[in-house]
């Protein structure tokens, strides 16, 4: 398994540490792909334009699960304009390997968290 996923992404995918469900959160992202299925939830807490808190609930694969905990790693503590930066290449490279076939899951991961500051602004 380690020679399709890398160490980190395994771990990231077995021991996510921003999974869960902000209390009232400030925005909410929430992420879907037709094609497979997956579902994901980004919500943020934002405080002087950073993200101060951030978490995820993904129903979804082994990869989506890791990507959305690194999109949360990657975007906390910093202000909504650097995070909307973070781009997938940027998970997919911190989490070291992804198969190709599952690097739309970052891509998702990326969107979730697009939406979620959208949907903060839009407040
Ligand atoms: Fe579609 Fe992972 S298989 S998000």
């Amino acid at each position: 398994m380690s020679n399709i996923y890398s160490e980190k992404a395994m771990d990231h995918f077995l021991n996510p540490r921003n999974m869960g469900k902000l209390d009232d959160p400030d925005g909410i992202g929430d992420v879907g792909n037709p094609g497979c299925g997956d579902l994901m939830t980004i919500y943020i807490k934002v405080d002087e334009d950073k993200i101060k808190d951030i978490k995820f609930k993904t129903l979804g694969c082994a990869a989506a699960i890791a990507t959305s905990d690194m999109i949360c790693e990657l975007a906390k503590g910093k202000v909504l304009d650097d995070a909307l930066k973070i781009t997938f290449q940027d998970v997919v490279d911190k989490l070291g390997k992804l198969p190709p076939s599952k690097v739309h899951c970052a891509n998702l991961a990326q969107k979730g968290l697009k939406e979620a500051i959208n949907d903060y602004r839009g407040k």
